[in-house]
């Protein structure tokens, strides 16, 4: 099957075919086991590849500052908004208009829902999301798919519960979208303050998606294969009295998941607060720190196909 990823903007998690999400899950395959046999990449030799994060980050940019450098390009970073020219007053659609004209690729985070919509209307070179608000984060659902699969043997035919601020925790809402192409059932578990969006449960059942919303962490640990765990996003709730109302409403520990599925899988995008007790990180099935390592070979991937050079 032919792909053409080339000059395309990385935006939504319910943009792509499912052939071509696996495509994507070969590519960055392809890439580790190169990575791991010592290869020096050249695959995107002589480019440029600019990271604007209007937001906090560690993983995301990180993982893109590696990959950019695995696939052999290079990379300017905007820094510290604190320092540039944001400090005096710039929009960002404006410092990203005066990048876009250095680079061959951007990756952007920025806080506005919908900025990355706008962002790659502004670029002439591709977008990648890097985070748009609380809307989407498809680079981290692509890794997260990438692990599922890594780490279940295959992906499909499985049940997966996203557990904690669903609301506004926008990895499962670009991964939800996954999980429905590849027919895996959904336990949404979550405080009441903190459910799924109902235009995004809506529409994902619209499109054939099997799902249940329950209180009951415990019973839906026990019906799932994997759980996927997220944070109370505290910055984006509206002040901090419901922030504290909702902190510390779920925590997985050791105890809690020996007594109800010793065997799941467990997930987490990261940065972890209290929502995963540090006693569960010794289990076989904690699979959080071999998800973020994973970013890395799925991020060289989506490089190398949106420049066009594999
Ligand atoms: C996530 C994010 O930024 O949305 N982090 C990440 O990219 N790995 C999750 C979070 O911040 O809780």
């Amino acid at each position: 099957m032919e792909f053409n990823f080339k000059g395309r903007d990385i935006i939504n998690g319910y943009d792509f075919t499912t052939q071509e999400l696996c495509h994507i899950m070969d590519t960055a395959m392809i890439y580790e086991k190169r990575v791991k046999s010592g290869e020096a990449i050249k695959d995107c030799e002589g480019m440029l590849v600019a990271t604007l994060f209007f937001e906090p980050s560690t993983r995301t940019r990180l993982s893109f500052n590696s990959a950019i450098q695995r696939v052999g390009a290079s990379t300017i970073d905007l820094g510290n908004a604190s320092v540039s020219s944001q400090a005096k007053g710039e929009t960002w659609q404006d410092t990203l208009r005066t990048v876009d004209g250095y680079v061959d690729a951007i990756v952007m985070r920025h806080p506005q829902d919908g900025s990355a919509i706008e962002a790659a209307e502004i670029a002439q070179h591709p977008l990648i999301n890097g985070g748009d608000g609380k809307r989407q984060h498809p680079t981290q659902a692509l890794l997260d798919i990438y692990t599922i699969r890594k780490e279940l043997g295959h992906i499909g035919g499985q049940t997966i519960t996203f557990l904690g601020d669903l609301k506004y925790g926008r990895t499962v809402h670009s991964l939800g979208y996954f999980m429905q192409q590849f027919g895996n059932k959904m336990i949404f578990a979550s405080p009441d303050e903190l459910k799924m969006p109902e235009d995004i449960t809506k529409d994902l059942r619209s499109k054939g998606a099997d799902i249940t919303e329950t209180s009951d962490v415990r019973e839906a640990l026990r019906q799932s294969d994997l759980v996927y765990v997220t944070r109370v996003q505290r910055e984006r709730f509206p002040d901090e009295e419901s922030y504290l109302r909702c902190k510390g409403s779920y925590i997985l520990d050791r105890k809690m998941v020996m007594e109800t599925n010793p065997n799941i899988t467990i997930m987490h995008p990261l940065p972890r607060v209290d929502e995963i007790a540090t006693d569960v990180d010794t289990l076989p099935g904690a699979a959080y720190f071999r998800q973020a390592h994973n970013g890395m070979y799925l991020r060289m991937a989506l490089l190398g196909l949106v420049t066009g050079r594999i």
